[in-house]
């Protein structure tokens, strides 16, 4: 197959609204989730996940005998009696491959029967024996002292630039603070969930996921089978936020109970729906960080030093270091600049990606730091960003593809009234409202994940298909891979069929990163310009060509990121401590923006969970017992309609052709990126109280 460095697309479609083309199906309830593949003529076996109650031992033995006995319940599978996998090394897939018990929560058995509410309370009635071992599941930033061989997304460990010790510090003002937030949990609308089926050769799973591919890629080999073999299907998935880019352990239960029930009646497919609860033990989550920040900085705010010593916690039987301090390394100029990440390991499930790893927590702590420095120096927020602006990429030296974070500062500055703002906390009360206002930059690099592969076909009336294994977790990747496909063909987006979601066709990469439609839709315009140069613009019908594209963006010769300033308003009620948020502006620089309508909804998602996490979402694991306590949507709160006031979002109008032939970046996580900061920064200016933990509640301002 031919790979390609494709050339930069004329926009025609880009740039312009289109209607979600899946939208009808999702608003009129016919669009199928996994769950709810049907094959009529093979209705599924259920299956139920039995967790363990303990935190760390042995299963001495699972006693099925009573489940057995429910009517409906067909099969117990344990450790003894679960399919074997040929590769155990990722210990958080190899589902029921042995007696340990490392967490709490983990897969101990699955009950199968012929309903779901026969597997469920058949699931109830086993009884597990255990040896219990002492377990450490309390994670505390003192004891993350654990250093990782490198934190998430390949970056380094340590990094240092410059002596902080030798930065001189007669008259220079220095910010020292401690900065945490707590363990959170993707909670998309949809939890993990597989349809799955095993015909004696090859595995078929309805899954939902945020990549069809690289779970078979993963599955595949554990369950000893050519990834041929194995096929994933995901046309529609309700939400993941990180969850679902990788595979979990719900995905190979399916597989060993789709195996099982398989071997005996080939092409039975089995179903499996993790609960609600089961979701805060079993689908990754953002670890709880801690970040030591320490700023020094000339009387004028021009930054001497920057220090960002993270810690957060991880499993003892798979590795997960979030990148907390990676941003602090780029994000502003100064002399010297250290970072660390350590990492506490314990009887806990792996942490895994949740919309921004790294950037969310790092990005957290430093930009309530800068507005500290801020206060320090007396010098406006704004300004205080301006003074700091490196000419170059402070991490690698290299030049930017085009830092527009001032642009973003300035233009929300102008759009949100922020000249009239007083320089003071506690300077404007409504009744019995303090209000205050904050400003909190944001950044994403632009990643591109190599190896993706497109299929285009020409149809009869000048129309076209194009094929990828892509995923449309929600975002609108359909709709825009539709416009990117038309814009590479030269035609109306109404002429072609784009096809997505399953892993017969061309290899794609996870909808993850914020790399999903950049990655794709460099394959696609590589695919369209191979099939121009084989079969021309008026080709015959049926003529096709599958091309795979070479790595675009120019990482070699620049420092691709994206930026953004939110500001915010807030009021904090003087009696009660309640905080709201009656207003929100985020302006992004993130290249070319695809759809307007799609791209403006990602942002908003990604403010709005921002929101979330600044007023709301905490995860409490309990140490004594190692169970994660707020494991429903009851106790994990999330932000409702009612937390969401007035948000904006704008774009600075910008075409990178650095990045990709669309001279788009990624969208997917920077409207998270420094939300929390600017509530928190607002809440000082409303109060005078200065927050360091994430979420903000009431107590704080009493
Ligand atoms: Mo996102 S956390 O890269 O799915």
């Amino acid at each position: 197959m031919t790979t390609l460095r494709p050339e930069p697309l004329t926009a025609r479609s880009m740039g312009t609204h289109h209607d979600r083309v899946d939208g009808p199906e999702k608003v009129t309830g016919r669009a199928p989730y996994a769950a709810e593949h049907a094959d009529p003529a093979s209705p599924p076996v259920a299956a139920w996940m039995v967790t363990s109650t303990i935190a760390r031992g042995r299963v001495l033995r699972v006693d099925a005998s009573t489940a057995l006995e429910h009517p409906g319940v067909l099969r117990v599978l344990d450790h003894d009696s679960a399919p074997r996998l040929a590769d155990t090394g990722d210990q958080e897939l190899a589902v029921l491959q042995d007696d340990r018990v490392r967490f709490r929560g983990q897969v101990v058995a699955l009950v199968l029967a012929a309903t779901s509410e026969a597997a469920r309370e058949g699931a109830r009635l086993v009884r597990v024996h255990y040896a219990e071992e002492p377990h450490e599941a309390a994670y505390d930033g003192d004891t993350a002292t654990y250093a990782p061989e490198g934190v998430n997304a390949g970056h380094e460990t340590d990094w240092a630039d410059g002596d902080v010790a030798s930065v001189r510090t007669p008259g220079a003002v220095v910010v020292e603070g401690d900065y945490s937030t707590p363990h959170e949990f993707n909670s998309p609308m949809e939890p993990h969930a597989a349809v799955a089926s095993w015909d004696g050769t090859t595995l078929t799973m309805w899954d939902s996921t945020q990549a069809v591919h690289p779970v078979a890629r993963t599955l595949a080999p554990m369950l000893g089978l050519d990834p041929a073999r194995v096929r994933v299907v995901a046309p529609y998935v309700g939400g993941g936020f990180g969850s679902k880019g990788l595979p979990h352990a719900p995905e190979m239960a399916a597989a060993l109970a789709a195996v099982a029930v398989g071997t005996d009646e080939p092409g039975r497919p089995v179903r499996l729906v993790t609960t609600r609860q089961q979701m805060f033990a079993l689908a990754g989550y953002r670890t709880a960080t801690r970040s030591a920040v320490r700023l020094v900085a000339e009387p004028d705010g021009t930054l001497l030093s920057v220090e960002h010593d993270a810690t957060s916690q991880t499993s003892r039987f798979k590795e997960f270091a979030e990148q907390t301090a990676t941003a602090a390394r780029m994000m502003y100029a100064a002399p010297a600049r250290r970072t660390t990440h350590r990492v506490a390991a314990l009887d806990v499930n792996v942490p895994s990606w949740m919309r921004a790893p790294g950037e969310m927590p790092g990005m957290f702590a430093l930009e309530v730091a800068m507005d500290e420095l801020a206060v320090a120096t007396g010098v406006d927020p704004v300004t205080l960003r301006e003074r700091n602006e490196p000419a170059t990429d402070p991490e690698t030296g290299k030049p930017w593809n085009e830092r527009r974070l001032l642009d973003c500062l300035v233009r929300g500055a102008e759009l949100f009234g922020w000249a009239d703002r007083p320089a003071g906390p506690r300077a404007t009360r409504d009744g019995d409202w303090w209000v205050g206002t904050g400003v909190a930059a944001a950044t994403y690099p632009t990643l591109y994940m190599p190896g993706n592969e497109a299929r285009v076909e020409a149809l009869d009336g000048g129309r076209y298909a194009v094929s990828i294994g892509a995923v449309d977790i929600g975002t609108g990747a359909r709709t825009v891979l539709k416009q990117i496909s038309a814009d590479a063909l030269g035609v109306d987006p109404a002429a072609v069929d784009v096809h997505v979601g399953d892993t017969d066709l061309p290899f794609a990469t996870v909808a993850g990163g914020s790399a999903g439609t950049a990655s794709w839709g460099t394959a696609i315009a590589a695919a369209v310009q191979q099939h121009r140069a084989d079969h021309g613009a008026h080709p015959e019908v049926g003529a096709h060509t599958t091309a795979g594209a070479e790595p675009y963006p120019d990482t070699e010769g620049h420092s691709l990121h994206s930026f953004g300033a939110t500001f915010t308003e807030v009021r904090v009620h003087a009696w009660t401590g309640e905080l709201r948020v009656p207003r929100m502006l985020g302006v992004y620089s993130v290249g070319r923006v695809i759809n307007p309508t799609t791209s403006r909804s990602q942002l908003l998602g990604g403010m709005v969970m921002g929101i979330s996490g600044a007023l709301h979402e905490e995860g409490h694991r309990d140490p004594r017992f190692g169970h994660v306590v707020t494991q429903d949507l009851a106790t994990y709160h999330v932000a409702a309609h009612a937390d969401v006031g007035d948000l904006q979002v704008e774009w600075l109008d910008e075409v990178d052709e650095l990045a990709t032939p669309m001279g788009g970046r990624g969208i997917g996580e920077i409207g998270i990126v420094g939300t929390a900061a600017s509530v928190v920064n607002a809440a000082w200016h409303a109060t005078g109280v200065r927050v360091r933990d994430l979420p903000l509640t009431a107590d704080a301002f009493l």
